[in-house]
């Protein structure tokens, strides 16, 4: 029986994850399949419960579903349980297991593009209070990391993501972001500023350590303005793609039982399809 998967969100049109799982099954050489399910929040709960019955051993889960997938679950691993929040799922012994694997990725491309970019365990500085931000802090708090500032737009949201690590993460207003550069060995944008369709992330970084690493979940344009300014400094930097790469390694492995590698060649495919859309 071929093995089928699939991506699920609303809208889904734009996912990249079918080329991203597709390299890997035609490159690995496996008979899987990869698709695209746009499915509305609305039908989501079901279609999750049913989704053998759908033909599929398991998913990918993108905005604006992944509450609602975590909800569906019959078992989930700890961090979907901490995020309430699942981005992978796959059926064991008849049962919807369930996973997020944004922060794992988040850190795989890190350990990948910036060697020791954790070592001294520092101060890390979180700018948005999203999603994407909830799984990131998840993350570096697993990681070891003791100090983390987290600025957002909304300060009631940035408390909130903040609240389950009280002595860990210390919630700021976006107006303390430049005060707050000083201190930060690593500074990770999590807004959607710096977006293709946004407006930039306008930050003087001067005040930024010289041995800062400056990363953005963005990754389209794959330099964001923020990036080409750190870069423009001398700092180290690492792009989005990565992240979006490595967080498709552990799905991929349940579903088809092989664990995939972040090659060159991938990220360069990715690339193209990225310059391609991105007209400039
Ligand atoms: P996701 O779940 O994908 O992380 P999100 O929930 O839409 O995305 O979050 C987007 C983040 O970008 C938020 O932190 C948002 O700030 P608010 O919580 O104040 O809305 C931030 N953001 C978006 N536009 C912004 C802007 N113009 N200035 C500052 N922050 C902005």
């Amino acid at each position: 029986m071929i093995r089928r998967a699939c991506v699920t969100g609303h809208p889904v049109a734009h996912s990249r994850s079918p080329l991203l799982h597709g390299y890997w099954l035609k490159t690995i050489g496996l008979s899987g399949v990869y698709v695209r399910e746009d499915v509305p929040p609305e039908q989501a709960a079901g279609f999750y419960r049913n989704l053998a019955e759908h033909g599929y051993v398991g998913c990918n889960v993108t905005i604006p579903n992944k509450e609602i997938a975590f909800s569906a679950l019959d078992e989930a691993d700890e961090t979907a349980a901490a995020l309430g929040a699942a981005n992978t799922l796959w059926i064991e012994g008849g049962k919807l297991h369930g996973s997020n694997t944004d922060g794992y990725g988040f850190l795989a491309n890190l350990d990948e593009c910036a060697q020791d970019w954790d070592k001294s365990r520092g101060t890390v500085l979180v700018l948005g209070a999203g999603g994407a931000s909830r799984a990131i802090i998840h993350a570096l708090v697993s990681r070891g990391f003791g100090r983390i500032y987290l600025a957002n737009r909304t300060l009631s949201r940035a408390e909130a993501v903040a609240r389950p690590y009280p002595a860990i993460v210390q919630p700021r207003d976006f107006a303390d972001v430049p005060a707050l550069l000083q201190e930060a060995d690593v500074l990770v944008n999590c807004t959607s500023l710096g977006m293709k369709g946004s407006e930039p992330l306008d930050l003087d970084l001067s005040a930024l350590p010289e041995h800062a690493v400056v990363t953005d979940i963005v990754y389209v344009p794959l330099l964001t303005p923020l990036l080409e300014r750190a870069q423009a400094r001398g700092l180290r930097i690492v792009d989005g793609l990565g992240m979006l790469l490595h967080q498709g390694v552990p799905g991929f492995e349940r579903w088809f039982g092989v664990r995939p590698q972040v090659t060159d060649e991938l990220r360069a495919t990715l690339v193209a399809d990225i310059m391609g859309t991105d007209k400039g």
